[in-house]
């Protein structure tokens, strides 16, 4: 990294907060981030949680920590703003499985179909799609369409089991998955029912093992502990809010930091040790300190693709 860096943490820290001023910028974070850049942050949150805040700052520099395609997001909303993300080399593996010319065509096998995007999709994507949605507001994208309408759901087939079982509604689903989530399998949470069946689980719905809890807790398994399937924002709000005391939590595990931070009297277990997320972990506090130094790197969408995604965009928020 070229440049001198300060010498310690705090150094660093201070440094960030004074180059924040300085350039009347906002640090906005994903839920899944190293604790170090989590509590430099000026908000922590999910998908839906930083598409709002980026929509109404009045910073003029947004410094995105989370993945490419919610830097994208954030400049679609407020193109007079500059986003920069502070590794290009955060991307999702999600968004991957789909680009717009699979989009495009998969369209054309269905001409008359609404096409719902989860935001984890390039701009491109989401230039293509008639609505987007994160996991905190899928099921109220989906029951606002009439249900006379054909669906394509897009791009991930776990979220998209449960929007179904949810809403009812038979949808065409993307086979796309997220390799951290999908990882969480019903073999790996069962072992952990069984080892702390005091606990109540939290499961986000692109984790493998969600259509397994919908339908045991259709059935009235009452083994099973308390389930709430919820996106990371909706994780976070629960654990404050349950009387429980004592958590397994099955999606990424960096969210771990803020639920512990928060409450600090209850127990989080990670329901996989190893659910992490490289793309996410690429950014560090070192590199938050040298994006506000340097200005690096600007995500900037193309004038004509972002008016387009723009408008899937703003048909979720004002929905949710
Ligand atoms: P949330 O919107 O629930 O934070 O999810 C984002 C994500 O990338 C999950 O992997
Ligand atoms: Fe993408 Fe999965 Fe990482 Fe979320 S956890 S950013 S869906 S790769």
């Amino acid at each position: 990294m070229p440049g001198t860096l300060p010498h310690n943490r705090e150094e660093l820290s201070a440094e960030i907060l004074r180059l924040k001023r300085e350039r009347n910028a906002v640090i906005l974070a994903h839920n899944y981030q190293v604790p170090e850049v989590q509590d430099i942050a000026d908000y922590v949150g999910d998908s839906l949680g930083l598409s709002r805040t980026a929509a109404k700052t009045p910073a003029d520099l947004i410094v995105f920590c989370g993945v490419h395609f919610m830097a994208e997001t954030a400049s679609i909303i407020s193109p007079q703003k500059t986003v920069l993300l502070p590794d290009l080399g955060a991307g999702c593996s999600l968004a991957a499985t789909i680009d717009a010319d699979k989009l495009r065509a998969w369209k054309q096998e269905h001409p008359k179909a609404v096409v719902v995007s989860y935001v984890n999709t390039t701009a491109e994507v989401k230039a293509e799609s008639d609505y987007a949605c994160t996991s905190g507001n899928a099921v109220k994208i989906v029951n606002s369409i009439p249900r006379d309408r054909e669906i394509l759901f897009l791009p991930d087939m776990f979220l998209g089991a449960y929007v179904m079982e949810k809403t009812g509604r038979k949808m065409e689903v993307w086979p796309g998955e997220c390799h951290v989530h999908a990882g969480i399998t019903p073999d790996v949470v069962n072992q952990k029912i069984k080892e702390n069946p005091d606990s109540e689980f939290l499961v986000h719905p692109e984790c493998g093992c969600v259509t397994q809890f919908l339908y045991f807790s259709e059935k009235g398994d009452f083994n099973l502990p308390l389930v709430e399937i919820q996106s990371t924002e909706g994780m976070v709000r629960h654990a404050k809010q349950s009387k429980s005391d004592k958590f397994l939590v099955a999606t990424e595990t960096g969210i771990l930091h803020r639920m512990k931070k928060e409450n600090p009297d209850k127990t989080f277990l990670p329901v996989k040790e190893d659910a992490i997320c490289e793309y996410m972990k690429t950014i560090t506090l070192e590199k938050v300190y040298r994006s506000l130094r340097d200005m690096v790197y600007e995500v900037r969408v193309p004038t004509q693709v972002a008016d387009k995604a723009r408008l899937s965009i703003q048909r979720m928020l004002e929905i949710t």
